[in-house]
């Protein structure tokens, strides 16, 4: 059978099914950007590849996805670190006008090709650890014209480098200081013209909110819902990060793809998010840059059989970390997540939690050909190891 490449001699986790999907003597073929076969040498087809290359038992896994990030933005807090390092909290920071506001105002002073100079040095170090497909968000311009320029130079990192991006429009991150007091008048302005703009122009895969007492109110979210809706976007919430809101449950019962970060998240949110199918997308780099000590309920989302995603929440206020390797590391000593849940909280939770788990997430036959190729004995080194990249290869569709 033809094909375009053709990987051997190597081992496989698949991630399809429920575990790792191990394949120990395994081949890879792909055509078109597509997998054509992933399995066992011995029931593979005879193959006649244009281009073959031997892996000596290097392990494959599918391309690593980071299913939440603000990698576009401005400036760094690297000083309000310091004031937190000196005793302030995350909470009074904002407060104080510091925190997302002063993101803001570093985004809104940035012109787009700045926001993609500054991404791609992120986005390259997601790159360098095998990522694929990378979800973007805005959320740090505050204004129409500041958003859709924050996803537009999210839209740009992907005819900058080889990878897939997603963008989330975050327009209701943070109350800007010009509508301070009128937070009902800013989601006013996200529902009728930043929504409306954003799908219109094709800039946004999905709309995103910050349920939270220093963001939006429960009733304000769900305003940001109704708009996202009628522009046919898709929803997720940032919720239950600081406080119980009930965020989560909002968001599943608003058909949310995902619902993330949770460390409040209580029962009812559980057994909401099980009913819709919504993702637990789980931020431990966030978690430890605050120094929360609340831990999320991964008890309770294992029983109620809730998709568990990881990313790096990547942003300049609560986690400034550019790296899917050491979020699974986090995910397993802060959060105790297993092995094979780390690995699918970054491959087929991590595109579940985007709406693209028949695209990518894991080596079937038919999804596009996006690999990483590691020099590792078992797949558990990924997790374990810490400030270590053992990536020989990464391929995405099939180049
Ligand atoms: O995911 N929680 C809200 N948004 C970000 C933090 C943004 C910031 O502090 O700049 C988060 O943690
Ligand atoms: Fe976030």
């Amino acid at each position: 059978m033809r094909c375009d490449r053709l990987w051997r001699d190597a081992r496989l986790a698949t991630m399809a099914g429920n575990g790792l999907g191990i394949v120990e003597d395994g081949v890879v073929a792909a055509s078109g950007g597509r997998i054509l076969y992933a399995g066992s040498a011995a029931d593979a087809p005879a193959f006649d590849p244009e281009r073959a290359e031997t892996l000596d038992g290097r392990w494959i896994t599918p391309g690593l996805i980071d299913c939440h990030t603000h990698l576009v933005h401005g400036g760094d807090r690297a000083h309000e670190f310091e004031l937190r390092l000196a005793g302030a909290s995350y909470e009074e920071i904002a407060r104080a006008g510091g925190g997302i506001v002063s993101t803001m105002r570093a985004t809104r002073n940035a012109d787009e090709a700045r926001l993609v100079e500054l991404a791609l040095l992120r986005l390259d170090a997601l790159i360098a650890e095998g990522a694929t497909t990378v979800e973007v968000k805005s959320g740090y311009g505050l204004t129409v014209a500041d958003e859709l320029k924050m996803l537009r130079a999210a839209r740009r990192l992907g005819e900058a480098r080889p990878v897939g991006i997603r963008t989330t429009l975050l327009g209701a991150h943070a109350l800007p200081p010009e509508y301070a007091g009128d937070a009902d008048g800013y989601v006013e302005l996200v529902c009728r013209e930043m929504i409306p703009a954003a799908a219109r122009e094709g800039l946004a895969d999905a709309v995103d909110a910050f349920c939270e007492g220093i963001g939006f109110t429960p009733a304000q979210t769900q305003r940001v819902f109704d708009a996202a809706r009628a522009a046919g976007l898709a929803v997720k919430l940032h919720a239950e990060q600081l406080s119980n809101l009930h965020g989560a449950q909002l968001a599943a019962e608003a058909g949310a793809l995902s619902a993330d970060h949770l460390e409040y998240l209580d029962a009812d949110g559980i057994a909401a998010m099980a009913r819709a199918g919504t993702v637990a997308t789980l931020l431990p780099g966030a978690y430890y840059f605050v120094r929360e000590t609340k831990l999320p309920p991964v008890d309770g989302l294992r029983a109620a059989g809730v998709p568990i995603a990881i990313a790096t929440d990547c942003n300049p206020g609560t986690s400034p970390l550019t790296s899917l390797l050491l979020t699974m590391n986090m995910g397993a000593t802060l959060f105790r997540l297993t092995v094979d849940e780390c690995l699918a909280g970054v491959t087929r939770n991590a595109a579940h939690a985007l709406g693209l788990q028949a695209e990518i997430g894991t080596l079937e036959p038919g999804k596009s050909c996006d690999l990483a190729i590691w020099d590792i004995e078992r797949p558990a080194e990924l997790v374990y190891r810490i400030g270590f990249n053992p990536l020989h290869t990464r391929i995405w569709k099939g180049l």
